[in-house]
Formats: structure tokens, C-alpha cells, sequence
């Protein structure tokens, strides 16, 4: 193999850790695929010339602290991460992740009953009403060998700052040009966890909702799962209101866009 020239290396290396490295600056919560302090700024400065990723200081002389990978930044890290043997790059390639299909509605609902207990649930008929009013905000993984979903990530917008347990069960509630979305689902069916398919079912949701130029993603979810959210980028906004399913929630969100249409 034809060896990489030491500045090749920083700018691949660069890359590939701007797609691992997802990042939560604890400030004003941003959906950040950022680099770290310290980098080399001249990398950052040819991969943002070569528009493999967004630099705001660069292009725009302002103080911001982070960069932004591209479409063809992050099409290129995967590879790059391809090469290395490293991680999920294969998930693009197992699965297609696309908004819900019409037809696979029963099969969704289906899906929330393996991977909640029936208090937490959402009911088919729930579920049903949601994907009719809301189709776009509803995101599956498709399994490429079955044609069976393996996880989705589902929500509904509305102008409101804050969860209530009444967006789980009233669709009415979707406002479609609504600022913020209220994630109402993620689910990955046992066969397929622990391979990196929750998270990226996070990361292109929050990729989609961002370029649609939405401001913020809310959830609510038990405490052991705030770890892992908190890992996904998302801020812990202590105890929430919900009393969904008798249980004791954490609200978390994440902002996607500070200036929002
Ligand atoms: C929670 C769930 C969506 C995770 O899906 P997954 O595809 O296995 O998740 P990933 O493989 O992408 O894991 C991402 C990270 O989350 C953490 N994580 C995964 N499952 C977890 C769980 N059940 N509890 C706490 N953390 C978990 C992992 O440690 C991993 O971090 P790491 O990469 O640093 O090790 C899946 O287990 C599921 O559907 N569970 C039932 C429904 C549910 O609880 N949904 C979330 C409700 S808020």
C-alpha cells in the first residue's frame, strides 16, 4: 500500500476523529461533529478548502470554537474508518435508514411492543395516528437482507419548550413547522443492539432535523439511560413533569440550531 505522507495522515486522522468524536461543548448544548483543542489548524484549514468540512472561523471570521463535517466529509470518514477496520462503518451498508413507509406502520407498532413494557408502550392505534400525521419525523432502519425494521427513532414538532406525556398519546399535537421536536421512541429490536444502530439512528435524525433548520430535540427517559443520551450529545435537564407509564423521567435536549426559522 502506497504510504500516506505525514500531513495526508493529520488530515485523515482529523477527520475520522471529527465523525467519532461527537461533542457536547456544556455551554449552549450544541449537535457538534466537532475536532478537538489543540488540533493542527492548518488540517482544519485544507479539509475546510477541500469541503470536507465546515469551519465558521474560517469561512465567516467569526470566534466560533467548532467545525462541522460535510456530507462529503462524513462519506469520507466512514471509508477512512473503513479502511481501519473500525467501527460502524458497515451500518450504511447492513441497513437503510428512511422516513416510514405507510405500509410498515403495523409492523412499527409491532416493534414498540418487543422493546417496551406495556406501561411505556405506545399503542398501535397511537402509533398508527402518529405516522399518518407525522411520516417525516418518523425514521426507520432497514434491515437490506429482510426488508424488516430494525429500529426506529420516531417524534412530533410543535413550537413548546418543554415535554408533556399528552404529545405520546394525541397526534393532534404535531405543529409541522413546529421549532422543536419532541422525540417520542427509539427502539432497536434485541437482534440488533449493542452495534452502534441506536446511535446512529440519533445522529441522522439529529443530521435531518438539523438542515431542516429545527431548533431543538427534547426527550424524556428513565435515569439509566441518561448516560447514554449524555454520550449521544444530549443535556441532562434534570427530573421532568412526565408521570408516563408511573414512572420518574429525565428530560434531555439537544440544540441543533441557535437561529431557527
Ligand atoms: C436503548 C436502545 C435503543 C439502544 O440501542 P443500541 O442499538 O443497542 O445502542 P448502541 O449500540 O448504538 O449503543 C450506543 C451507546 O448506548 C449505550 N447503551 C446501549 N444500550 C443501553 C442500555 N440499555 N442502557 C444504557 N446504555 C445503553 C451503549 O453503552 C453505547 O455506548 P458505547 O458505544 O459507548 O458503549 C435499545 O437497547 C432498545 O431499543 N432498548 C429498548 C427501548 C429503550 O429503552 N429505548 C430508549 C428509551 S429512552
Amino acid at each position: 500500500m502506497e504510504r500516506k505522507s505525514r500531513q495526508e495522515a493529520i488530515d485523515d486522522l482529523t477527520l475520522a476523529l471529527l465523525y467519532l468524536t461527537r461533542f457536547n461543548d456544556g455551554e449552549g448544548n450544541h449537535f457538534d461533529e466537532m475536532a478537538w483543542k489543540n488540533y493542527n489548524f492548518e488540517s482544519i484549514e485544507r479539509l475546510d478548502a477541500e469541503g470536507f468540512i465546515i469551519d465558521p472561523k474560517r469561512s465567516r471570521g467569526g470566534t466560533y470554537k467548532y467545525s462541522y463535517l460535510t456530507e462529503k466529509g462524513r462519506e469520507k470518514a466512514r471509508n477512512l474508518l473503513k479502511e481501519l477496520g473500525a467501527m460502524d462503518s458497515d451500518l450504511y451498508e447492513r441497513f437503510e435508514f428512511r422516513t416510514i413507509k405507510p405500509g410498515e406502520a403495523e409492523e412499527a407498532a409491532l416493534v414498540e411492543q418487543i422493546c417496551f413494557p406495556p406501561n411505556e408502550a405506545c399503542t398501535k392505534e397511537h402509533m398508527l395516528e402518529r405516522i399518518a400525521v407525522a411520516e417525516d419525523l418518523f425514521l426507520v432502519a432497514i434491515d437490506r437482507e429482510s426488508g424488516r425494521i430494525a429500529g426506529f427513532l420516531n417524534g412530533i414538532a410543535t413550537d413548546e419548550y418543554s415535554f408533556k406525556d399528552d404529545f405520546f398519546v394525541d397526534a393532534g399535537n404535531h405543529k409541522k413547522d413546529g421549532k422543536n421536536v419532541m422525540l417520542l421512541g427509539l427502539d432497536v429490536l434485541p437482534e440488533y443492539r449493542k452495534q452502534g444502530l441506536g446511535r446512529e439512528l440519533v445522529y441522522n435524525y439529529c443530521r435531518k432535523e438539523q438542515e431542516r433548520g429545527r431548533k431543538r430535540l427534547v426527550l424524556t427517559c428513565l435515569k439509566n439511560k441518561v448516560k447514554m443520551y449524555t454520550g449521544f450529545g444530549f443535556r441532562d435537564l434534570g427530573e421532568s413533569a412526565s408521570e408516563w407509564g408511573g414512572e420518574k423521567w429525565h428530560e434531555m435536549d439537544i440544540t441543533l440550531n441557535y437561529e431557527c426559522f
